[in-house]
């Protein structure tokens, strides 16, 4: 069997407008994303990153597709998921939008109340045309850490999912070392303590190859 040609990754946070100038986001630095990016170059797969605005610089022989909301990223999935052996998913798609982003500034005047409706799961939609491609999630958690990985492999079809826990001294942002699990369809589960986001890519990318050369 031949190994993946072209890779899709997903990287960074999403930004939920309230108004023009205002929005809700997420910790996400989009560090995981553009170091699974460089793996996936330095094996000679051709890299596709669609990435929400992140500090870091857009990487050489990559695609660099930006996006800012949710809506945005999950059209660019959909363009570019067809021309793709495999999607990895580490963006951390905001689950909420506003019901309406107001159209002028608000005024700081009296309490203020809004209203936001759910973004549509991307992975979830996208795994119903899985066909042969591989996929691969990303979860976040601050407890029941495995359980909701176990269920969400399951919920939106991947082949394996990085758990990654949150809260207390567990702070996966940016450069920091993770301490993750990652659990495949087969129920194998791999526990990796304090390690670099280079080191959890190659590891990521030698299951990747596994799971194709099988
Ligand atoms: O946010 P959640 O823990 O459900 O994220 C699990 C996986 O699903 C991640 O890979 C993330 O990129 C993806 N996701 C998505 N669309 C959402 C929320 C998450 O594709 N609205």
């Amino acid at each position: 069997m031949t190994l993946p040609k072209t890779i899709l990754i997903t990287s960074g946070p999403t930004r939920e407008f309230i108004d023009p100038v205002r929005f809700i986001s997420n910790l996400s630095t989009g560090t995981m994303g553009y170091q699974l990016a460089r793996e996936a170059r330095a094996r000679n797969f051709k890299v596709i990153l669609i990435s929400g605005p992140t500090g870091l610089t857009p990487l050489k022989n990559v695609r660099f597709i930006p996006i800012t909301t949710a809506l945005q990223m999950r059209r660019m999935v959909k363009k570019f998921f067809s021309r793709v052996d495999c999607l990895i998913m580490t963006a951390a798609v905001s689950d909420y939008r506003t019901a309406r982003s107001k159209p002028e500034k608000i005024k700081a005047q009296r309490p203020l109340t809004l209203r936001f409706v759910r973004n549509p799961d991307i992975l979830g939609e996208i795994s119903k045309h899985k066909g042969k491609k591989i996929l691969v999630g990303f979860s976040l958690e601050t407890r029941d850490l495995i359980k909701n990985a176990r269920l969400k492999l399951k919920k939106k079809g991947l082949d394996f999912i990085v758990a990654n826990k949150a809260g207390g001294r567990c702070r996966p942002f940016g450069d920091n070392k993770v301490s993750c699990m990652i659990i495949d369809k087969f129920e194998n589960e791999k526990r990796l303590k304090n390690i670099s986001k280079k080191k959890l890519s190659s590891l990521i990318f030698d299951k990747i190859s596994a799971i194709e050369q099988a």
